[in-house]
């Protein structure tokens, strides 16, 4: 059997080169060794991925992207389908999860400095994943077609519409019609199953072979390649397989012990995965008395509504919540730190990262609220340090001061 086996390998690697690629892949690729906590998140972001995916397809079976029987088709899902309940939350708190990862995912390369030299263009390839998964979020959320599909797509699209002199027809031309209507769920159904999910799988391959190209950084923030023996094996690095695939093995398990537990215990999350008006079928005659984006939009809503507008036009808060988005492509470029990770930038880097960290949190959470005077107030204040992180960072990190880095990682 095992002859028969190795016959066959032998026979496709003839003609495809599946041993060569797997050694230079997966046994002599080597990850640093000192991975933590923080480097669990990219494998995760490929199992999600892959969950939406898989999920995506089963419900597109039964769903109708069609005024008249979208939000009754999700009913159907949801009582008469067998296991549909199951496939749809799966999808649903899919999403959420999704930008959870991601957002831990991006939150490890501000730790150890993983945009810096040489991996600005994995970074930059990272970012537009980011932008392509929030476009797929949201277009993904009008299929159901509830009030707050409905009036969440109505309010993001009028905002293109305050872009000055091309706003009108901008905003005409991402709805198709001018409002909300059956023609912008079809245009949404389409680019969210088919031409974004192509798009996301062709950039997070591109994501990946950038990586492998400049290799992974690790929590000390040192480069694995300048040490390495007379073989050219880095001294501090361990093949990734089967060491790393093992060690991610473990996060795969605990990561779907706490996805089942929400699918299972509390899919809507107290609203805050699937909105409680969102089982209310969409009335384009009745606009619900509050209109919050899901959780993860809710940091840039907040920006969005921080600003005052000019002349009744609501332009300069959409451009402040645009830059807001945008400013992590430049962060290659604006830190001028001597070191990369956090274990040894000094306290106002620190300092920094903290306030930074606090604002984004503290605007996701305005950003679900009500925009009361008080609340408002206390948004300016977040916005105004959301953007003296990424600002300040060029003369922070400069004179910050940095302990010397060690020359080997550490590893206990
Ligand atoms: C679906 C989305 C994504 C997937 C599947 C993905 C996948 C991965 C994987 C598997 C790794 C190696 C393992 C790890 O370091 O955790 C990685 C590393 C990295 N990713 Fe992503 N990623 C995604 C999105 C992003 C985003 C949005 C950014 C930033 C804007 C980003 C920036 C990076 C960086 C800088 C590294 C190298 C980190 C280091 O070595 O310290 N990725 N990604």
């Amino acid at each position: 059997m095992m002859n028969l086996i190795q016959k066959l390998i032998g026979w496709v690697d003839e003609r495809f080169p599946v041993i060569e690629t797997w050694k230079s892949q997966m046994t002599e690729y080597y990850a640093p060794k000192n991975f933590n906590f923080w480097y669990f998140f990219g494998g995760l972001a490929l199992l999600v991925l892959v969950i939406q995916i898989l999920s995506g397809i089963f419900l597109t079976m039964n769903y109708k992207p069609d005024a008249l029987f979208a939000f009754a088709s999700v009913e159907y899902i949801m009582r008469d389908v067998q296991w549909g309940w199951l496939l749809r939350y799966i999808h649903s708190t899919g999403a959420s999860m999704f930008f959870i990862v991601i957002y831990l995912h991006m939150f490890r390369g501000l730790m150890y400095g993983s945009y810096r030299k040489p991996r600005e263009l994995l970074w930059i390839i990272g970012m537009i994943i980011y932008l392509a998964l929030m476009g797929e979020a949201f277009m993904g959320y009008l299929l159901p077609w509830g009030q707050m599909s409905f009036w969440g797509a109505q309010v993001i699209v009028n905002l293109f519409a305050s872009v000055p002199f091309v706003g009108h027809d901008l905003a005409i031309l991402i709805r198709g019609d001018f409002v909300v209507s059956d023609t912008t769920l079809n245009r949404f159904f389409a680019l969210h199953v088919i031409a974004i999910p192509l798009l996301l799988v062709a950039i997070i391959g591109a994501h990946l072979v950038a990586l492998r190209q400049v290799g992974s950084n690790n929590p000390d923030g040192i480069e694995i390649k300048k040490n390495k023996d007379a073989n050219g094996v880095p001294l501090d690095g361990v093949p990734f397989f089967p060491y790393m695939v093992i060690k991610d093995i473990v996060a795969v398990i605990a990561f779907l012990m706490v996805f089942v537990a929400i699918i299972f215990f509390a899919p809507d999350m107290g609203g805050y995965f699937l909105e409680y008006n969102n089982f209310v079928p969409a009335n384009p005659m009745k606009t619900p008395e509050h209109i919050a984006p899901v959780w993860y939009f809710t940091p840039y809503y907040a920006i969005l509504r921080a600003v005052p507008p000019l002349f009744g036009s609501q332009f300069p808060g959409v451009v402040a919540m645009g830059v807001a988005t945008m400013i992590f492509f430049a962060l290659p470029w604006l830190d001028r730190g001597k070191v990369k990770s956090i274990r040894y930038r000094g306290p106002i880097y620190k300092a920094f990262l903290a306030a930074f960290v606090v604002s984004f949190v503290g605007l996701g959470w305005l950003g679900l609220m009500p925009a009361t005077e008080t609340y408002t107030l206390i948004s300016r204040i977040l916005a105004v340090v959301y953007f003296a992180f990424f600002l300040l960072m060029p003369w922070y990190t400069k004179i910050d001061k940095c302990k010397p880095e060690p020359d080997r990682v550490t590893f206990k």
